[in-house]
């Protein structure tokens, strides 16, 4: 990531002081208080974010209003697109010409990119003061940091392994229990085509394709394998006979998708499991935020379960907002009112709990959660010690963003092209991950 930047034309414009003109009154008796001092400007914060569906929506609307109560005004800047990859492209235009916005929805190696070009204000100040070292797991504390500062706040902890479920989808199929291993899913997958519904929803897009992928990976071949192949990009794994037995998992469930998936954006494919459409849809817990604003519940309108074989695994997805370095002293404090106000206790709650996923900091009482987000904090917190813990590639956690993207274009490519071998996936992958 390189950019012709020039800070000079960087700043976001401050709003004028509008002292009201009220025109002096004649002094009487007795003499009128004096003028009260004019408000103080309101900053306006442009923050960049991908928050566009419904849950996501009502999470970026949380985020607004805390800044709002903060003082200052919130300049929406969403670009839709799930997964980000177009919210990125804009940004780099934006720090390109020189006029990045306040703040912007960036996280994992992409922070550290970002910060190499000398771009991100340091956020040390509120970091120090508010102990974010003792409140964030360090796994996530150390993603947000560059060069020792941080340059990033976390919002949230994500979960990419999920299995959602319709359950009278599941029943009228004669499916009983979420299937816990790839054989059962195919057998559940199976009943559920021959009742007439979609077995599988699946958003034909190549963020999508890659999701559902490392959940195949770390379910064929546990944690351990999947950091091998997807974190350290070692040849051997990529070259393995457990990648190809990911691989032909992968492809077999294309066979359980329906006509229409191709390019069908996320939320659309959560809803045909929320509409009782289809049974079962493999996405991180944003899609519970859409089954949480569409008024369901989990145990009831829906289910969800780790990707089979993946129970005592979690591939961790964290959102953070990263501050860029500008002049102008009211967007400063902005930022650093930002990042404080991210961390507090109460955006953790009430944004998470739109937003599907599970408070950042450590110890939150999770007591007001629904319980996929009870499991989910459980099972974070098991993983982490059990070495189950592993950051998801397809959501940018685990590798820097170009070679993320060309192991994402490889694994599209594959689950388009029926007459691409498996073989040649695999040596695709393997070059894209040596690039
Ligand atoms: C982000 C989520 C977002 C999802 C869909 C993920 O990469 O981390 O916050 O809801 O993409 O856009």
């Amino acid at each position: 990531m390189k950019f012709n930047y020039t800070l000079g034309a960087a700043l976001v414009a401050a709003l004028l002081a509008t002292a009201c003109g009220k025109k002096e009154e004649v002094a009487a008796t007795p003499a009128p208080a004096p003028a009260a001092a004019p408000a103080p400007a309101k900053t306006s914060v442009e923050v960049l974010h991908y928050w566009t569906s419904g849950g996501e929506a009502a999470s970026a609307a949380e985020l607004k209003k805390m800044l709002e109560a903060k003082g200052h005004e919130w300049k929406d800047f969403a670009v839709a697109g799930g997964g980000g990859d177009n919210a990125m492209t804009v940004l780099k235009s934006r720090a390109v010409s020189g006029n990045p916005p306040t703040a912007a929805q960036v996280k994992g190696p992409a922070i550290q990119e970002w910060a190499s070009e000398g771009m991100l204000a340091s956020i040390d100040s509120v970091a120090q003061a508010e102990k974010w070292d003792e409140l964030l797991p360090k796994v996530v504390a150390d993603v947000m940091k560059a060069n020792g500062s941080y340059v990033a706040a976390p919002v949230n902890v994500h979960r990419v392994n999920w299995m959602w479920a319709n359950p009278e989808v599941l029943k009228t199929a004669g499916v009983t229990g979420m299937p816990k291993t790839w054989d059962e899913f195919f057998v559940a997958a199976d009943k559920i085509k021959k009742s007439g519904n979609v077995a599988l929803a699946h958003g034909g897009q190549n963020w999508q394709d890659f999701t559902v992928f490392e959940s195949v990976v770390l379910g064929v071949g546990g944690a351990e394998f999947y950091d091998k192949a997807l974190v350290k990009l070692d040849p051997a794994a990529i070259a393995s006979p457990t990648m190809t037995k990911a691989l032909n998992t992968f492809r077999k469930l294309k066979g359980y998708t329906d006509a229409a998936s191709t390019g069908r954006d996320w939320n659309m494919t959560t809803a045909m499991v929320i509409g009782g459409k289809a049974g079962f849809q493999f996405m991180g817990d944003w899609a519970k935020g859409e089954f949480t604003a569409a008024g369901q519940k989990p145990g009831e309108g829906f289910l969800c379960a780790a990707a089979p074989g993946t129970a005592n695994a979690y591939t961790f997805n964290v959102d953070s907002f990263i501050m860029f370095k500008l002049k102008d002293e009211g967007a400063q404090k902005a930022q650093a009112d930002l990042a404080s106000a991210i961390l507090s206790t109460e955006f953790q709650e009430v944004f998470n709990q739109n937003k599907g996923s599970i408070p950042v900091r450590l110890g939150h009482d999770m007591s007001k959660f629904d319980d996929c987000a009870k499991l989910s904090a459980t099972d974070f917190v098991a993983s982490a010690q059990s070495g189950g813990l592993v950051p998801s590639i397809a959501h940018g956690m685990a590798v820097d963003p170009a070679k993320a993207g060309a192991i994402q274009d490889a694994v599209t490519q594959f689950w388009n092209d029926d007459k691409l071998s498996v073989a040649d996936a695999q040596k695709r992958i393997a070059q894209a991950a040596t690039n």
